[in-house]
């Protein structure tokens, strides 16, 4: 029976489809619409980001490529056995330029990263409300909605676009293999055979970590 990936279509696609490719592995084309793509050997699942882990965890794909940073807000039972070394970024908190804590008692934070967001605050003893968003929060902070975000930040480009500074790091965040349990046990041979694959491309010297431009 094939093996099938649970890959997402967003700021990991270009790494991913590199990594595959210089492993020798097959890769679909990624510029069409369908979702599910079987290729000689293995097949692709296509989802949200945050969604990657959930098709691992429950067996529909055997493994995955997921950011640290989208392991960390959903958590889930997984295997994972390789730091694939692309997608760096941070999660960071980031207010307003200049702006200084807000004086209230309450932290109003906004984020796709709600879990990670009240975690990080909870530790620190800091109040949080943590309204959730699923995208464009750098808007946030100067639209009133929220005093600072919890965010991914790459480049820096789009906090600096929008008046934004990071003030605080919440984690560093990579692009991970990720594996389901029960098929690292079952499909033993395959899974192995693919992770080590994939672990040889990924510390493969001639690496470069995709450009942003390069984003599916
Ligand atoms: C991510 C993140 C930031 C941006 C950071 O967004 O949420 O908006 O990348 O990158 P930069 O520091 O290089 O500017 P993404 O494009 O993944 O989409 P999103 O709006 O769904 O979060």
């Amino acid at each position: 029976m094939t093996l099938t990936v649970a890959l997402s279509k967003g700021k990991l696609i270009a790494g991913s489809e590199a990594l595959f490719r210089r492993a020798g592995l097959p890769f679909p084309a990624t510029g069409g619409r369908r979702l599910v793509v079987a290729t000689d050997g293995l097949r692709f699942l296509f989802v949200k980001d945050m969604d990657v882990p959930v098709y691992v965890e429950h067996g529909v794909a055997d493994c995955g490529i997921a950011g640290r940073d989208v392991l960390l807000e959903t958590g889930g039972d997984l295997y994972e056995p390789v730091d694939l070394r692309f997608g760096r970024c941070r999660l960071v908190v980031a207010r307003l330029a200049g702006a200084a804590a807000p004086p209230g008692s309450t932290v109003r934070v906004a984020s796709k990263y709600a879990r990670v967001a009240a975690a990080h605050f909870q530790e620190r003893g800091i109040t949080a409300e943590v309204i959730r968003l699923s995208g464009s929060v750098e808007i946030a902070p100067g639209l009133g909605l929220a005093d600072c975000i919890v965010d991914v930040v790459e480049t820096g480009r789009t906090l600096a676009d929008n008046g934004l500074e990071a003030v605080e790091e919440v984690a560093a965040s990579s692009a991970r293999l990720i594996v389901n349990r029960a098929s690292y046990h079952a499909r033993r041979d395959e899974v192995a055979r693919l992770i080590a694959a994939l672990r040889a491309a990924s510390t493969a010297p001639d690496q470069v970590a995709p450009e942003r431009s390069a984003r599916a």
